[in-house]
């Protein structure tokens, strides 16, 4: 049958650019790099704006205070948070014989973003295409092919745990699943509301027909922490209750973190707020979900 599309075999002569060949060895230079990397975890939503970002951020750092080897990959090409979150803007990344050195955080956490190549942080990436379907596909494209060069051309050196920090979109993981194939498991990160719910869900279904464990899902933003009296608040009356989602769908419950301003504070300084406030009630729940993390890697490896 006639193919809609062509792969880069399907191409007689690339003008001796020999892209099959350069593709092969970067996906080669992958594999070598991850085999160095113990644990791989994605956070996911499918949910846009629930805190997968600010997650991330704590949860490498929870992990980097138990004196774990950390790096963060921000697989978010378009709208990247965490070197901002991180604290690291603006550092100069050295190439080196062995690759791109990354950026070191706090914590000697090592990130990669692509906020950390471009010019200023107001570029925005686009992809200058004919048509608009034609920009969809090659976005699309460009997505995958940027993440499997900041995989395979980081010197990311010997990790504990690479936290991988997926876009809004279902059909993110499914890209990364494509380029690291022997990913840990998946951290879904949800809001108390229906809308969020929806979309978890599918996130959640989307990793189990990929065949990646599920460590668990984590509900954000449940209720509030007043700064000015300390008091716990609903902010939002949990009908949508995560723990029933996850009951419901078969996978473990990590744990609820409240809305607390710090957390956007810390974000927007480029602090981790778990270095700053492992004191406070989300610091604890942070550092208590990343031991159910781990001891879920744990288990697997
Ligand atoms: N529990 C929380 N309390 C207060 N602010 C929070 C909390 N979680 C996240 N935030 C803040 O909410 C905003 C959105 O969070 P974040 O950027 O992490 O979401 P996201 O899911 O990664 O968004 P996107 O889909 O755009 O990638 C950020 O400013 C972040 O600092
Ligand atoms: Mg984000």
């Amino acid at each position: 049958m006639r193919k809609e599309y062509k792969e880069y075999k399907d191409i007689i002569g690339d003008g001796g650019s020999n892209i099959v060949g350069q593709v092969t060895q970067q996906i080669e230079r992958l594999r070598s790099r991850m085999e160095k990397v113990k644990h791989k975890v994605a956070v996911i939503s499918g949910k846009g704006g629930v805190g997968k970002s600010a997650v991330t951020v704590n949860l490498a750092s929870a992990f980097s205070m138990q004196e774990y080897t950390v790096g963060v990959l921000d697989a978010d090409i378009n709208g990247p948070s965490i070197a901002k979150m991180m604290g690291v803007q603006g550092q100069h990344l050295k190439i080196g014989e062995n690759g791109v050195s990354p950026a070191v955080g706090p914590l000697n956490i090592k990130v990669m973003s692509m906020d950390l190549l471009l010019p200023s942080d107001e570029t925005p990436v686009v992809w200058d295409a004919p048509s608009q379907e034609a920009a969809f596909i090659w976005r699309g494209t460009m997505e995958v092919s940027t993440l499997r060069e900041f995989l395979s051309d980081t010197e990311w050196g010997e990790l504990n745990s690479l936290f991988i920090d997926l876009p809004a979109g279902v059909e993110k993981l499914p890209n990364v699943a494509q380029l690291l194939p022997n990913l840990d498991g998946v951290v879904l990160v949800t809001i108390p509301t229906e809308v969020s719910h929806f979309v978890v869900k599918k996130s959640a279904v989307t990793a189990k027909a990929l065949g990646i464990p599920v460590v668990g899902l984590i509900e954000n933003m449940v209720g509030y922490i007043c700064l000015n009296c300390g008091q716990v608040g609903d902010l939002f009356k949990t009908i949508y209750d995560g723990k029933k989602m996850a009951d419901q769908m078969g996978i473990p419950y990590l744990g609820r973190i409240p809305f607390d301003p710090r957390i956007s504070i810390s974000s927007d300084k480029g602090v981790p707020f778990v270095l700053e406030y492992s004191d406070s009630s989300a610091g604890k729940t942070f550092i208590e979900i990343s031991a159910k993390i781990n001891g879920f890697l744990g288990r697997n490896k």
